[in-house]
């Protein structure tokens, strides 16, 4: 055992034994982060509780006193006595002492602080520990109150940064996240997002209780009254303080409420849906994503989730596999990715309102609709798979505002640039730590060539930034990679381009963007490896349905193959014959994938997936299915591991630039599990034959993820996956579907970055 650390301080003094004082001697004596702790406070009976109930040594009334040889204090009283208690406890302060506070407004408290401490104040570090209850008074102390919660430091230009990094290891220590900001603006943001919510609270109850006759009122006040009013509950006179002492900062969010809701009452007033649908579904979007960031996880489980305990719990599950198990039932895989995002860009775009069923309620298509809304498109839900698009029309995106953030979407960022490249308005385009590394320049080129005007980041990566206003003509474009998101682009500029845009392919990819702009009446015309758009057609709205996603199919068609007395039906699968190389690839392998009921839905072919399992061998794949399963090569994969035989893929470069470097990930985590196989530039070889557990990272890559869990049902061990919080861009709901179909996967929380 390691040996015991020292504590952090000799002696802390806690001014003011109430909820937030007594909650941090609490919790300094369970980390035993001082030798002794000493209370200061008016009341006899505060100081008296604190000893009995074992969280201060000592106790005094004379503030001077209990400061005494203390090395940090730390005062814990209304904001409004915060100058005179400082006074009074001046002539007691050490010369090293550090001072800090917990009070919920800065400018008046530093204000006062430099008036009571004089040449003591640069040892003054003013704090504020975002945490609280209900409930007041040293009885409610709580040693985990701060645990997950958020302390912001506000140092001044004088204040010593060596106090300021004691105060923040102490804070620190006892678990919460600590903050630095200016003290100004943590007024301004803590009256908006605090004192605002609680005022309009303490308003609210005290405007309805003085009704005629409010007992009746509150009789029939249900869940709703009760949530929003909670904090009323607080206490009044730390809240007349704070109102008080925040004075101006409380006002200027008042009058910005107050814009808020003239708004929201004109639009009733004039029976103006439109306005009204749009507060709401902005609201219930700026939520979600609220609640995303402050868990810093998926923005899926944000909207989905009732429980905001966990707040601000970081985490990025492990998946752990174990080996063994089959596959059996009837599934229904989630909407089709490519689709979902082109319905959303498309129906924006459109004149009318457009019904799409079946939307991928993961976190790419998300972020393209997200991306909408900040453009000013209303748009309602997603519930249950169905989103309302009410279309603005070629010309009617508004400028955004701030950049746009697309997440881990590579497909989201790419079409995007293109269709924004025709807008009158600037725009910007971020992503997470993965996109931040996939390549543009094979977007902005040739939309520069339409005259577009395009600045990608360093090495032609994001952030993209385009410049609006620009005039585009259309052009002809031989594509030099068989890549849909690039045709897509060039497609999309050619809607606001002059004349014909065209594109040649070197090898067939997936045209869900040609077909779905021929639904929206926009027809494209198609001679042989060619496309072309003619520019300044209007978009028609018109209900789309989004088949299920065969990519997502493509884990289970892998895994139900591979683990012996399988047999699924996957119902309603998008087959577009541009999207069915994993099909094809894996029948070549001996696969048995039966295609029933075959139909036509919206202008998509799609059909219920039958597959029982078959024993696999190695096959050469064939170069012209690689663009056709270029999603599919991470389940594909983990087939070959399980087939006699070898496998080789060769001309999948493109490979390399997804989500993660697939060849090189699916690589290690097939060394891992001890498969043997050889890697090149372009492809891979596989050797199939019985493989172990062991630990896999999926580097954040969603796919690859999933393809491992399958790999599962045919390891000796179980196999545990890191990384996968990502499974939610593509596939919400993966873990739960593929335990209902027999594999045995558990999700484990942890604290990885994603
Ligand atoms: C997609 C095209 C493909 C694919 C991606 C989705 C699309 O990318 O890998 O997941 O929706 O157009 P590339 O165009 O880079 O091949």
């Amino acid at each position: 055992m390691s040996a015991p650390r020292p504590p952090l301080f000799q002696r802390v003094a806690i001014i003011g034994l109430g909820l937030i004082g007594g909650s941090l001697a609490a919790a300094i004596r369970e980390q035993g982060l001082a030798r002794t702790v000493v209370a200061g406070s008016r009341s006899t009976r505060t100081l008296e509780q604190g000893l009995a109930l074992g969280l201060i040594d000592e106790g005094s009334q004379d503030l001077a006193v209990a400061v005494r040889g203390a090395d940090l204090v730390f005062v814990a009283t209304p904001v409004s006595s915060m100058g005179a208690v400082l006074k009074a406890l001046r002539p007691g302060l050490a010369e090293r002492a550090i001072v800090t506070d917990g009070g919920s407004v800065k400018g008046a408290v530093i204000a006062e602080a430099r008036r009571a401490l004089g040449d003591h104040f640069p040892r003054f570090v003013p704090g504020h520990p975002i945490a609280g209850k209900e409930k007041s008074g040293v009885e409610a102390a709580d040693a985990g109150l701060y645990r997950q919660h958020r302390v912001i430091l506000t140092p001044t230009p004088d204040t010593d940064p060596g106090a300021t990094a004691r105060v923040n290891a102490l804070w620190a220590a006892v678990g919460a996240e600590v903050l630095e900001m200016a003290p100004d603006h943590h007024d301004r943001v803590l009256a908006e997002t605090s004192h605002l919510p609680h005022l309009l609270a303490f308003s609210l109850v005290d405007t309805l209780a003085r009704q005629g006759d409010s007992t009746e009122i509150f009789r029939y006040a249900a869940g709703g009254f009760r949530d929003f009013t909670r904090i009323a509950s607080s206490d009044p006179v730390m809240w007349h303080d704070i109102f008080r002492e925040n004075r101006d900062a409380v006002l200027e969010a008042l009058a910005l409420f107050r814009d808020g809701i003239d708004r929201f009452q004109n639009a009733i007033e004039h029976n103006d849906d439109e306005a009204l649908m749009g507060v709401m579904t902005r609201a219930n979007a700026a939520r979600a994503h609220f609640l995303a960031m402050n868990e810093r996880t998926s923005y899926t489980r944000a909207r989905h989730s009732d429980d905001e305990t966990g707040m601000t719990q970081q985490s990025n599950p492990t998946f752990l596999a174990r080996p063994g198990g089959r596959l059996n039932g009837r599934l229904r895989v989630p909407g089709d990715k490519s689709m979902s995002h082109r319905a959303i860009m498309l129906a924006s775009l459109a004149e009318g309102t457009t019904t799409v069923e079946g939307f991928l309620e993961g976190e790419d298509a998300l972020a393209t609709l997200q991306a909408f809304r900040d453009m000013g498109v209303l748009i309602e839900g997603p519930h249950h798979g169905q989103v309302i698009v009410h279309g603005v029309g070629l010309h009617g995106l508004k400028a955004p505002g701030k950049p746009l953030y697309m997440g881990n979407s590579g497909t989201s960022m790419r079409l995007l640039t293109g269709l924004l490249a025709g807008q009158a308005f600037d725009t910007e385009l971020t992503g997470d730590e993965s996109l931040s590394k996939r390549p543009m320049e094979r977007v902005a080129g040739p939309l520069r060539e339409m005259g577009a005007r395009i600045d990608t980041g360093e090495g032609g990566r994001p952030p993209v930034r385009i410049h609006g206003g620009q005039t585009l003509k259309g052009i002809h474009y031989p594509l030099p990679m068989a890549s849909a998101q690039v045709k897509s682009a060039v497609l999309l500029a050619g809607l606001y381009a002059e004349g014909d845009t065209s594109v040649t392919e070197p090898a067939p990819t997936r045209d869900h963007t040609e077909r779905m702009l021929g639904g929206f009446g926009v027809p494209v015309r198609r001679d042989g490896a060619t496309s072309t758009v003619t520019g300044g057609t209007p978009l028609a709205a018109g209900p789309l349905d989004v088949p299920a996603d065969i990519s997502s199919a493509a884990f289970f068609l892998v895994g139900a193959s591979i683990a012996e007395g399988s047999e699924l039906t996957l119902p309603h699968v998008g087959v577009n014959p541009t999207r069915t190389g994993v099909i094809d690839i894996l029948k070549l392998m001996g696969a048995d994938i039966r295609l029933e009921n075959p139909r036509d839905s919206g202008g998509e072919p799609v059909a219920d997936l039958v597959v029982r399992s078959a024993p696999l061998k190695g096959i050469e794949i064939p170069r012209e299915l690689v663009p056709l399963a270029i999603d599919e090569f991470p389940a594909i994969f983990i087939a070959a591991a399980c087939a006699q035989g070898e496998t080789v893929l060769r001309g999948a470069e493109e490979l390399r630039v997804k989500e993660s470097d697939r060849i090189q990930v699916m690589a290690d985590g097939l060394a891992a599990l001890g498969v043997e196989h050889e890697v090149y530039e372009d492809g891979i070889r596989i050797v199939g034959g019985p493989f172990g557990g062991g630990e896999v990272d999926s580097h954040g890559d969603h796919r690859i993820a999933m393809s491992f869990a399958m790999a599962a049902l045919r390891a000796s061990a179980p196999i545990t996956i890191r990384r996968c919080a990502n499974v939610a861009t593509s596939f919400p709901g993966f873990a739960d579907l593929a335990r209902g179909a027999g594999l045995d996967l558990e999700v484990h929380a942890s604290k990885e970055n994603a």
